[in-house]
């Protein structure tokens, strides 16, 4: 027994020698296999235990043991002290410079067309507007009928668009949706309808898809003096303290009367320059008090109700807001062009 002890402790010595000395990860591994693995004379030597009195083996088997977890230690010491010189290896060959500054990530921003928008959209709700969505594919009878176009009416003409059937269209404004809007909604009301609008046409100034944005409001004792003054607000902000509001008469089915609305150039402030043909002023959208026939395809009574609608082009406020001469620009996604806003 005492020679048995007497070799093991001797392994035990050798090998936590060796331990210390290995040079690196594979060899500290061939050494573990070698000392601690199942075939290692430390693990054989358990079998020898048989062989001895039952006072002696305790003795022996607490021995073993000892030397296994002595060992097991060593090994694990030394392989933290390889596996971070291996590391402090790696960090000095690839020499990082972690004082360098990150790469900065790009960053997008909203397209000039969606801040415009939104900030419309702002300026309505804080003045009381809710908001309101219709469908792009209409209905004729939501699109011209029910706007009081009659069939085979003139002022169909100026708003051709796509066709998918005789009686299903893109919308070519966003006029349908007042009619959606108040055919479930009794009256007060006053909302803004914003959305994509289709319209053949195309050149610097048109896009067969553009969009806009309808403004509604019904009440008892409603009148022009209204839209005047929300219109005025609402050109203020959007353009500027200093902007100046004209109404012209004109004509549209669903409104009497109707009036476009000019705001004083806001290239030359109403100079007269090349952008507004040397009047000073640019048309901005157009607007009504709405038709009692338009009140009859919604079931309002327009001896109770009276009120005023307004709709406008998102391209053309942007263009005159950012100064930018072709509505092509809006489609083309280039980032130079974008990135300015
Ligand atoms: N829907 C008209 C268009 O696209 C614009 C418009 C004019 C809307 C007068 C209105 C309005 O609500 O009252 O040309």
């Amino acid at each position: 027994m005492e020679d048995l002890i007497q070799s093991l402790e001797s392994l035990r010595t050798a090998a936590e020698q060796e331990f210390t000395n290995a040079k690196n990860q594979e060899s500290l591994e061939s050494l573990r296999v070698k000392y601690l693995g199942k075939k290692s004379q430390i693990s054989q030597s358990m079998k020898q235990l048989s062989g001895l009195s039952p006072q002696q083996r305790p003795v022996v088997g607490k021995t073993i043991n000892d030397i296994k977890k002595a060992l097991n230690i060593c090994y694990q010491v030394r392989e933290r002290q390889l596996a971070d010189e291996a590391k402090q290896k790696k960090l000095a060959e690839e020499r990082v410079d972690v004082t360098l500054p990150g790469r900065t990530p790009l960053l997008g921003r909203k397209h000039p067309l969606t801040q415009v928008m939104e900030e419309a959209q702002q300026i309505f709700e804080s003045l009381g507007f809710s908001v309101a969505e219709g469908p792009e594919v209409e209905r004729d009878y939501y699109n011209f009928e029910a706007l009081n176009f009659p069939k085979d009416h003139p002022a169909r003409d100026m708003q051709d668009t796509f066709f998918v059937t005789e009686d299903i269209l893109l919308r070519t404004h966003t006029s349908p949706v007042q009619i959606r809007f108040m055919e479930n909604a009794s009256p007060p009301v006053r909302f803004i309808c914003p959305g994509k609008v289709y319209r053949h046409d195309a050149d610097i100034s048109h896009s067969p898809m553009f969009q806009q944005i309808e403004g509604v409001c019904v009440d008892k004792h409603i009148t022009m003096a209204d839209l005047k003054g929300v219109l005025e607000l609402f050109c203020v902000r959007m353009f500027g303290a200093g902007t100046t509001l004209r109404f012209r008469p004109s004509f549209f089915p669903f409104t009497e009367p109707s009036a476009e609305v000019d705001i004083s150039c806001v290239m030359c402030n109403g100079k007269g320059c090349r952008v507004c043909g040397q009047t000073g002023w640019i048309e901005i959208l157009g607007s009504g008090m709405i038709d009692p026939n338009v009140f009859g395809f919604v079931n309002y009574d327009p001896e109770e109700y009276t009120g005023y609608a307004f709709g406008m082009g998102v391209e053309r406020i942007a263009m005159l807001k950012y100064g930018i001469d072709d509505i092509r620009l809006f489609f083309e996604n280039d980032v130079r062009f974008l990135k300015q806003f």
